[in-house]
């Protein structure tokens, strides 16, 4: 036999990447909890026609797609997004609205395996359905800055545009959707020069390249001062004035809600998926150079599922990403570990005595383990330290026909005798 290997692209998780990993889980699910959004589960296998709608070429072309064995086309899912949208569009349609919806899973994507990117990877993903109010859109960036605080990371900061800006000026001069979707395309990858000569091929005015121009140029992070360059950048093009009303009314709630965001309006900012309609948005660390999260405005796709028209908005968090930056930022975890106990018999009499001990105290709801190597005491003890065990219980035969057993902690070295039925509210202590 080979010696195998994971899959290009695929990872296993050792134990101390996945207690990371869990605890990021545990972190999205509290601030999920604390937001009121609600966990659902979606299938891993999607229809490819669901999923490819409005992926977007990048997305699109990097599917895991496949026949399955009854001649359906199907993929492994991408993103959650679409999934969502389609059960907002079926199985929920007649659900009050607002709907929070909250999902946490693994997603594939034929991406070119790098640091931070991989071809399976892990997302917590935030779906806000049924409001077009900025406040909606301002609450999914207030959740995932305070996601980015609660796992411990620092300096995060956020790349905001409005896709209505692009689209806009873009439809003002007559561009079909099609050829707006292949100009944002060329944006997202920053290759602004050809997304440009696109427009003048498809005979857009010489005023509106020059607006291009400027958009793509327009950054700041005085987030009242870039709007209204934006607007003033915009004027003339009626769509494109409301959307940079949209974006500005939405920054001006996460700012005034004393939220500290460090936040880069950029105008020329555009993203790979095409659902988005609104605001969308990208969290960046200093120590990384890819998205830590992306998120948006799509208020058409759960028509498109066939849905009622539905606004919608949304953030995806890369948790492989989130862990990434928690490395190079040195964060220690804030983990609630209960203390760890080692059970150790003293010869092969005292094993039923010890196990029924260890039963005991893990119904007690205590961290145990039993020494099962049949290892001497000092090599028992040795074994603990190694493994960072809180406290060895000791059961020796003596101790036992008194009802006691000797604890020792491990930290502090200190060694004394105790009754067995007092040993859990000792420990617990
Ligand atoms: P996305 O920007 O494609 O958006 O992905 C969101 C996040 O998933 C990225 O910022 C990144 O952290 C992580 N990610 C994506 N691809 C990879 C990869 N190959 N390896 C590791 N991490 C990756 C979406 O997926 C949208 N569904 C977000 C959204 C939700 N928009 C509205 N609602």
């Amino acid at each position: 036999m080979p010696e195998f290997k994971t899959v290009r692209g695929m990872r296993d998780f050792l134990p101390e990447e996945t207690r990371m990993m869990k605890y990021v889980e545990k972190t999205a699910r509290s601030v999920a909890e604390s937001f009121g959004y609600e966990e659902i589960m979606t299938p891993l296998v999607e229809s490819y026609e669901l999923l490819a709608a409005k992926a977007g070429e990048e997305v699109r072309l990097r599917m895991f797609a496949f026949k399955d064995l009854g001649g359906r086309m199907v993929a492994l899912r991408p993103e959650f997004t679409p999934s969502i949208a389609r059960i907002v569009a079926t199985a929920l349609k007649n659900e009050p609205k607002p709907l929070r919806l909250f999902c946490l899973g693994s997603l594939y994507r034929y991406d070119e395996p790098q640091r931070g990117r991989y071809r399976e990877f892990w997302q917590s993903d935030f779906e806000l359905i049924g409001s077009a109010k900025p406040e909606a859109d301002a609450e999914l960036l207030i959740l995932t800055s305070g996601l980015m605080e609660r796992v411990g990371l620092k300096g995060c900061t956020f790349r905001v545009g409005h896709v209505g800006v692009l689209r806009g000026v873009l439809t003002q001069e007559g561009l079909d959707d099609k050829l707006q979707n292949g100009v944002l395309q060329l944006m997202d990858k920053k290759q602004y020069e050809d997304a440009l000569g696109l427009v003048k091929t498809s005979g857009a005015s010489e005023k509106c390249l020059t607006i291009l121009r400027s958009l793509v140029e327009l950054k700041g992070s005085d987030v009242s001062k870039a709007g209204e360059t934006m607007k003033k950048c915009v004027d003339g093009y009626e769509k494109a004035v409301v959307a940079v009303e949209n974006l500005s009314e939405i920054l001006r709630l996460v700012v005034e809600s004393g939220c500290e965001i460090n936040i880069s309006v950029e105008a020329g900012f555009a993203r790979g998926l095409e659902y988005y309609t609104g605001m969308i948005f990208e969290a960046y660390v200093p120590e990384l150079d890819v998205a830590l999260s992306g998120g948006g405005r799509y208020d058409k796709l759960v028509e498109l599922f066939g849905g009622e028209p539905t606004a919608a908005v949304g953030v995806a968090n890369g948790v492989d990403r989130i862990m990434l930056a928690m490395q190079e930022q040195r964060v220690i975890m804030k983990e609630d570990a209960g203390k760890k106990i080692m059970i150790i018999p003293v010869g092969d009499e005292t094993r039923a005595e010890a196990l029924k001990i260890s039963r005991a105290l893990k119904n007690a709801g205590m961290v145990v383990e039993f020494e099962i190597m049949g290892r001497r005491i000092g090599k028992a003890l040795e074994d603990a330290d190694r493994r960072k065990i809180d406290y060895a219980v000791i059961v020796g035969k003596k101790e036992l026909e008194e009802g006691k057993v000797s604890l020792k902690d491990l930290k502090k070295r200190e060694q004394t005798t105790v009754k067995i039925e007092q040993l859990a509210e000792t420990l617990k202590s």
